[in-house]
């Protein structure tokens, strides 16, 4: 059966440093803006029209974007396309305190970018921006989910400005996703409210694993931080802590259970599973089958979960790729 709908597509707003663009879903997507300085000007009535003109051609199925996307789905009658955003993706910096050796922002794992505190004027302002999307009723205030990424918030000089912006418009939820080097007062307030999710990748369960894997001496701050915000916001602090499996760094039973250990310590109530995907999208005509080790962390996470009132979390393309039992570019089959 063909799939041409997409509801990212239909809801989604992303600002990377470079562009704009409708998700940030594993595929190129849609494109609305190419940025090529700090100083660009938008025309917000383009956005609807692109949208629409993006849905009907996938629809219509007259399109190569999105091609073998995993989010496309088949359409139903009641899809209608949607006047506004409800969720907002913001990348538009890419700096970071951090190099944690999967990132995609270490192209080549060998250099270690200069940590920079990302300051106004480097990078566009995305504020000016917000404001604008708000005054041209294009993001639905009360439904809005927003999700920062980066780089990281802990050094984006705009971060606790946005977050004010967005609270004061009534958005329903933050996700942050951050290495939590830094202590953030502004998400502690937001955990009080009920209206955040901070997801941040440990992916180890010892200070050298940490080291080897993230590249800075920064163990002993990120669990502290984390245990304070538990200190702070109780059963309120939504913390959501990831393990990435890395193939030599982490992939063994012994590292994951002293996740586990420290997971237990500080009460965490989510923990999330993920396979580094360098191994699995990033090359073209290669097949990766996923090793026994990286099935038995998953039971090993399952299994705490069930016994100690903890959810499992596990992104749908993960699941999907652990299902198979292997991921394999040669065989992709053509879904429209
Ligand atoms: C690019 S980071 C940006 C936000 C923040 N600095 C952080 O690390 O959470 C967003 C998420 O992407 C994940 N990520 C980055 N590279 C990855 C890879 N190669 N495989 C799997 N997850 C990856 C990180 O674990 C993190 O949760
Ligand atoms: S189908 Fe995939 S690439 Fe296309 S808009 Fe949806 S999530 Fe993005
Ligand atoms: S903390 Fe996030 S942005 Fe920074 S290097 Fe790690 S994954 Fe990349």
């Amino acid at each position: 059966m063909s799939k041409h709908f997409c509801d990212e597509l239909n809801n989604v707003i992303t600002f990377f440093n470079d562009k704009i663009t409708t998700c940030c879903g594993p595929n190129q997507s849609p494109l609305y803006y190419k940025i090529h300085s700090n100083n660009f000007i938008i025309d917000f009535s383009f956005f609807k029209k692109k949208k629409k003109e993006y849905l009907e051609y996938l629809i219509n199925q007259k399109t190569f974007f999105c091609y073998n996307c995993f989010f496309l789905r088949e359409r139903k009658e009641s899809d209608v396309i949607n006047d506004k955003y409800n969720e907002i993706n913001i990348s538009h910096w890419t700096n970071c305190n951090c190099h944690c050796i999967y990132c995609s922002r270490n192209k080549n794992n060998n250099i270690l970018i200069k940590n920079l505190f990302q300051k106004r004027g480097q990078h566009y302002d995305l504020l000016p921006i917000v404001q604008d999307l708000y005054k041209n009723d294009l993001l639905d205030k009360e439904n809005l989910i927003v999700r920062f990424q980066g780089g990281d918030i802990g050094v984006l000089e705009e971060f606790e400005d946005l977050v004010k912006e967005f609270d004061k418009n009534g958005t329903k939820m933050f996700h942050f996703l951050s290495n939590n080097i830094i202590y953030q007062p502004i998400i502690a307030e937001m955990f009080k409210k009920d209206k955040a999710f901070l997801i941040t990748s440990l992916d180890c369960g010892s200070k050298e694993t940490y080291k080897k894997i993230k590249r800075v001496n920064q163990f002993d701050k990120m669990i502290n931080n984390l245990k304070r915000y538990k200190e702070e916001c109780g059963e309120k602090a939504k913390l959501n802590v990831k393990y990435v499996i890395v193939e030599n760094y982490n992939d063994n039973l012994q590292e994951a259970k002293n996740f586990l250990s420290i997971i237990k310590e500080i009460k965490i109530p989510i923990i999330q599973y993920d396979i580094d995907y360098r191994k699995i999208m990033m090359k073209e005509n290669f097949q990766f089958i996923i090793p026994s080790t990286y099935y038995k962390i998953y039971e090993l996470f399952e299994k705490y979960c069930k016994e100690n009132n903890c959810t499992f979390d596990i992104n749908p393309y993960t699941r999907n790729i652990l299902e198979q039992g292997y991921f394999s570019s040669l065989n992709n089959k053509k879904l429209y």
